[in-house]
């Protein structure tokens, strides 16, 4: 069987099947080639992020949060809660439960939108045709054309801790414990890390975070990553800095051997997940006839339109360079399906938002003060603390701030750094802005419902003009 399509996409994830959804709306024919498979051997759309990326996380971190709610926070609020079970096998069911509904909707927006699926490993083979390998072994090959590249990416491995599935495990299995481990290691403190360490401590385990740099959250702002640093200890989550994972040991337990500025360390542990990055699926895209430009570290070469260096061939999403975030990929999707129509789509990789899920969230858009600094840009900062927010103390979350930058000459909002409750929320205000290229004053001249914790931002706006009004 061969097929000619308008559009072939190959991979299923937030960056493929937006740009799939998006052609076909747009009246192109359009396929979309998917190898995933979900733990329960049934073939899945959704890519990392709805089957073992964001949504299984938010979901454990919501169910891990309500937990701890119940056995810790509620007494000051005058409940007390007796006889509290935790279930972790429910849990898990619950969070497949919250997949399933997601993948099962893009299949049925697949539908609707008449996208074919063809479920399969996918491979360039001339500059326009994709062959699919199906599961049963049989091949088949479809022209297209346009051809959509979105394979994502995979977790890094790391040579010093081998991966065994059971006890030294990645993201993917993280997800899927069904007990609390007693004491459970982490390699890598950045975003993965620090997200299913805030699950599983709240959960009851005793956690390590091993990390390799001395700095703690190293792309973030300084004072928003020093005020996580000091939550996450109160929180118990130990995060070790400066450390060099050496070697591993299973035998019932894993022993990992590492070496920090006082020399050669040991921790044992009952799991250990290795979560220190991850790279592009671009090992198995092209045969040799095909000459896809990759870089260094084997992403896909694209220009800012996300054009390969093969004509009408498209890359989106994590296989491409830019942050590894699912929104990043879902508009790279939908801008390159406007452009295969003949219209200009456009992605402003300046207002792209970062989220930390963790407890207190921490969000972020826009550049640094370090960065700012560095590029000999003036600037100046607002910055406005929860504390003295009402809603934030009537919710007894008072950690954390909001800081606003704004360029010293023309106010232009420049970057918004955010540590506290509904971050992930509060961040929008300030990516709207500056995609409306707004600045500070803007903002502080706009009305903000009371009392809600986006007042928070706009005293942030205020002060940066020195003029917050409940700030003493
Ligand atoms: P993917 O989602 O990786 O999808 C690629 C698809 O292509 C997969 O289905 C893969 O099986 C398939 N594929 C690969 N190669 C082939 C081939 N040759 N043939 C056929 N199919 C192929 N991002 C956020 O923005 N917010 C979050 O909260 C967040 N949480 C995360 C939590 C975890 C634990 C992890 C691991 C990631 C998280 N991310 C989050 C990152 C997010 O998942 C990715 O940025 C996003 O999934 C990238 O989308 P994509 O479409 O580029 O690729
Ligand atoms: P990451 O890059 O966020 O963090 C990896 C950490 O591991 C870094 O701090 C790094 O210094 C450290 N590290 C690297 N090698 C090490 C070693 N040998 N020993 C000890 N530490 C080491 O990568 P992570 O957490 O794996 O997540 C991958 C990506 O997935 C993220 O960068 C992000 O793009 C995406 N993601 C996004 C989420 C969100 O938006 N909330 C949630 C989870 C993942």
């Amino acid at each position: 069987m061969s097929n000619h399509y308008d559009v072939i996409v190959i991979g299923a994830g937030p960056a493929g099947y937006s740009a799939a959804i998006r052609c076909a709306q747009l009246g192109m024919r359009t396929a979309v080639v998917d190898a995933f498979v979900f733990k329960d051997g049934e073939p899945a759309l959704g890519g990392t992020c709805l089957n073992v990326g964001c949504i299984p996380s938010k979901a454990l971190l919501d169910s891990s949060e309500q937990y701890h709610k119940v056995t810790h926070q509620l007494s000051a609020h005058g409940i007390t809660a007796q006889g509290v079970e935790l279930d972790v096998e429910k849990m898990i069911a619950r969070k497949d439960r919250v997949v399933k509904d997601l993948t099962g909707g893009i299949r049925q927006l697949f539908k609707a939108n008449k996208i074919e699926w063809l479920h399969g490993h996918g491979q360039l083979v001339e500059a326009k045709t994709v062959e699919v390998r199906r599961p049963d072994g049989s091949t088949e090959r479809h022209s297209a054309d346009s051809v959509v590249l979105a394979t994502g990416s995979q977790s890094v491995e790391l040579g010093a801790a081998p991966l065994d599935h059971e006890r030294i495990v990645n993201s993917d299995r993280a997800l899927d414990f069904t007990e609390v481990p007693e004491r459970l290691g982490i390699i890598g403190a950045g975003v993965i890390g620090l997200e299913m360490g805030s699950v599983w401590s709240r959960l009851g385990s005793e956690v390590v975070l091993l990390e390799a740099q001395d700095e703690f959250l190293g792309p973030v702002d300084r004072q928003v990553a020093r005020t996580a640093q000091k939550e996450f200890k109160k929180q118990g989550l130990d995060i070790r800095l400066g450390c060099r994972v050496t070697g591993t040991r299973v035998d019932g337990s894993v022993t990992v051997s590492y070496e920090d500025k006082n020399g050669k360390q040991e921790l044992e542990v009952d799991r250990l997940i290795v979560c220190v990055g991850r790279r592009p699926n671009t090992d198995d895209l092209c045969s040799k006839e095909v000459d896809l430009l990759l870089d260094e570290r084997g992403f896909i070469n694209v220009d800012e339109d996300c054009k390969t260096n093969l004509p009408d061939v498209y890359a989106v999403g994590d296989v491409v360079r830019g942050p590894m975030l699912a929104h990043k990929g879902q508009e790279e999707g939908i801008v390159v399906a406007e452009r295969i129509a003949g219209k200009g789509g456009h992605l402003n990789y300046e207002t792209i938002p970062w989220v930390i899920y963790t407890d207190p969230e921490i969000a972020w858009v826009g550049r640094t003060e370090e960065q700012l600094k560095k590029a000999g840009i003036p600037y100046n900062t607002g910055v406005f603390g929860f504390a003295a927010n009402g809603r934030a103390r009537a919710m007894d979350q008072t950690a954390g701030m909001v800081k606003l930058i704004a360029h010293a000459e023309t106010d232009r909002l420049l970057g918004a750094h955010i540590i506290g409750p509904q971050a992930s929320e509060l961040i929008a205000e300030a990516v709207v802005t500056m995609e409306f290229a707004g600045s500070a004053e803007d903002i502080a001249r706009t009305i903000h419902a009371h009392p809600t914790l986006s007042e928070t931002v706009h005293e942030a706006a205020l002060a940066v003009g020195k003029r917050a009004i409940h700030k003493a």
